[in-house]
């Protein structure tokens, strides 16, 4: 695509760039709710419709090539269609997609979980992260008796209604529309990093569960300090709460056996999505095997009814399989994360030379943009956050996200405006592509007074 160094109207050259999309869009506002199928791809003036994806790369429907940060939200570690999961698929897929039956892929996938998770004692498969999430706290509830959930602020855990709750500014325990406000009065949503508050909460007695994305909501957006994590394990025994790890994000991306293994603290639970299945529709619980006993039939005991047509289906399991085996030496893991750390520093760098006071971090395979004046976190390992108020952090420019958003689209890079995943497609030429894209875009949104 051609690059747009100094665009005064960014909105229109991205409406002329992308007639394609736009017509689509036109179509799609008559049949979905904001013309999306997920709240996340809404854009401004309209999103881009991709049509093929492989590696770091991306094109859509009018035939621009992208360097992809999406990665298929985070589901894709090798880029897009990696040729072990591929060729797994493409093998299954000519053996049925779905035998309503057990079957050996299942198995196997479900012993690479337990090999690789340190928490995972039994595991359950579900069709998303959503699934898994809902699954656990009934889990949590079935077996220790008590109904109160703990959660953090700007945590997401999907979007059922028992924990959709406080992800967003102003992150009051408020019920959305058509959100049972009793559902909503027995999740505690307490201020990230706290341990005091939780101290405070779990003295109660009432609660069944913590649950935590263990590197930090939005995938660390607001860094998780590793002595947080072992306290709330602490605190969680103490007073007989299960800890639930959401590592629908972080598993299988920040080790092979996700933040529990890299952070040696093993939660009750671990709910699992993305990386797990291979960039097809998936999801699991792991962890204690008689907490999951729950899920079991016994005699005369109350069990939890599981079903669901999609759980474990013949496809997603040869995906999961083919992806976990690939994951599992780490290699790939290191190599995501060390582009990602080049990136972080080479869009830092041209920050500083532009001028421009924004910042970004991040800690593994990817990188967060912080628009906002003032202390950013550190990037890297060592992201103390004590001396930054974690609001500001969580917190969206939504002009400058979207601005920078179309800029990059229009200098051929596609990331979702706040944050961004890398995967080990993502080479040095592709960071050198990023960043030249990167510094056109600042140029573009300061002829615009956005930077
Ligand atoms: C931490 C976390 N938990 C749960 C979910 C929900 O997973 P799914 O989209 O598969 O339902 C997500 C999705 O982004 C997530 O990031």
């Amino acid at each position: 695509m051609a690059r747009v160094a100094t665009s005064p109207k960014l909105a229109d050259a991205y409406t002329d760039a992308l007639p394609a999309s736009r017509a689509l869009f036109e179509r799609a506002q008559r049949l979905f709710p904001d013309a999306v199928t997920h709240d996340n791809r809404r854009m401004q003036p309209f999103p881009l419709y991709v049509d093929r994806a492989e590696g770091a790369l991306k094109w859509d429907v009018d035939g621009h090539r992208y360097i992809d940060y999406w990665m298929g939200h985070g589901a894709l570690l090798f880029g897009h269609n990696p040729p072990a999961v591929r060729d797994a698929v493409r093998e299954q897929a000519s053996k049925g997609t779905h035998y309503g039956a057990c079957h050996a892929g299942e198995v196997e996938w479900g012993e690479w979980v337990c090999r690789l998770v340190p928490s995972a004692q039994r595991v359950r498969f579900t069709a998303s992260g959503t699934e898994a999430t809902h699954m656990a706290v009934r889990l949590a509830r079935a077996f220790t008796g008590k109904r109160h959930v703990v959660k953090f602020a700007g945590h997401f855990h999907g979007w059922h209604e028992g924990l959709e709750i406080g992800v967003r500014p102003p992150y009051e325990a408020e019920p959305e529309a058509g959100q049972l406000p009793e559902v909503v009065d027995l999740v505690s949503v307490l201020p990230p990093n706290d341990i005091v508050a939780v101290r405070e909460r779990l003295a109660r007695g009432d609660v069944a569960a913590v649950i935590l994305e263990p590197t930090g909501g939005h995938f660390g957006s607001v860094p998780t300090p590793a002595a947080f994590v072992h306290a709330l394990r602490d605190e969680t025994r103490r007073t007989g709460a299960l800890l639930i790890f959401d590592e629908v994000v972080t598993g299988f991306r920040v080790a092979p056996g996700g933040a529990q293994e890299l952070l040696g603290v093993t939660p009750d639970l671990t709910t699992l999505a993305k990386i797990l299945a291979g960039g097809l529709p998936g999801g699991a619980v792991a962890g204690r095997e008689d907490v999951l006993a729950y899920l079991a039939t016994k005699p005369n005991a109350k069990k939890i009814a599981h079903h669901g047509t999609f759980n474990a289906n013949p496809l997603t399991a040869a995906a999961g399989v083919a992806m976990l085996a690939a994951v599992a030496d780490g290699q790939a893991i290191r190599v995501a994360n060390a582009q990602a750390a080049k990136l972080r520093h080479g869009l830092n760098e041209i920050l500083a030379r532009e001028n421009v006071g924004w910042k970004i971090y991040g800690e593994h395979s990817d990188w967060k943009i912080f628009f906002g004046a003032g202390a950013p976190p550190r990037d890297g390992a060592d992201q103390s956050v004590a001396d930054v108020d974690w609001r500001r952090l969580d917190a969206k420019d939504a002009e400058r996200s979207r601005a920078l958003r179309q800029a990059l689209i229009l200098n051929g890079v596609d990331f979702n405006g706040a944050r961004a995943l890398v995967s080990t497609c993502h080479t040095d030429a592709i960071l050198e592509e990023t960043f030249a894209a990167f510094e056109t875009a600042i140029r573009a949104m300061r002829e615009e007074g956005l930077a």
